[in-house]
């Protein structure tokens, strides 16, 4: 794929957070994403929001609109659209407005992520590690409207879902969404020829 991908793995589920520790070395003195395996995002041109985004400073993470916010993270906001809390899981959501998957930090995060202790489920909560940039004033938040779709493919239910969803705008429009070939030879990281042999791996519809 023309890219460079390394490994490193999470010996038990002890939170999000972690992943900054377990990746203190690859990150470096780098700013850093982390991103979600579950999470999916669709949208037209959703590609210059995230390039956008790298060159603000701080972290920013993104806020979507969704009819169950208790299940995630939750950004509250004042009438001047002005952070008011950041809440993991609450009971009571003060907001809709759910922090997605995907976050984007500066190298702060390492040294922060250190710092959080173990939530009730005796996880390192990336929620902790937001709030810590929200008590520094360091926190940005960008709604994703209406217009976009976040999904998150942690339940049977939500990953059929998911499916069902790409299936009826790839069907419909004879493309593919997220094709990781089709990506690495548009952006030409590999050549044709090299993505010709890729395809060539896949008797499958994924490779017609
Ligand atoms: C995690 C985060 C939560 C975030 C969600 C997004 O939840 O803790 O803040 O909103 O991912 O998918 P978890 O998957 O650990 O329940």
């Amino acid at each position: 794929l023309g890219i460079n991908i390394q490994y490193a793995q999470q010996a038990a589920p002890r939170g999000l957070a972690e992943a900054l520790i377990i990746g203190e070395k690859f990150i470096g003195q780098d700013k850093v994403c982390l991103i979600l395996g579950d999470n999916i995002f669709y949208g037209h041109d959703i590609q210059a929001i995230f390039k956008d985004v790298l060159q603000t400073p701080g972290a920013t993470v993104l806020a979507y609109s969704v009819k169950d916010p208790e299940r995630y993270g939750v950004v509250s906001f004042d009438a001047q659209g002005k952070v008011t809390s950041i809440e993991e899981k609450p009971r009571n959501p003060k907001s809709r407005w759910a922090i997605t998957g995907l976050y984007f930090f500066d190298n702060q995060a390492v040294s922060m992520a250190k710092n959080v202790s173990p939530s009730k489920r005796g996880e390192l909560e990336i929620t902790d590690v937001v709030k810590a940039y929200f008590k520094k004033g360091q926190l940005n938040v960008m709604s994703l409207g209406r217009g976009y779709a976040w999904l998150d493919t942690g339940t049977y239910e939500a990953l059929i879902d998911a499916a069902m969803f790409i299936k009826t705008i790839e069907d419909r429009q004879g493309l593919k969404i997220g094709c990781i070939e089709e990506v690495a030879f548009l952006k030409g990281y590999i050549t044709r020829k090299g993505l010709l042999g890729l395809v060539d791996g896949f008797k499958t519809s994924y490779g017609d």
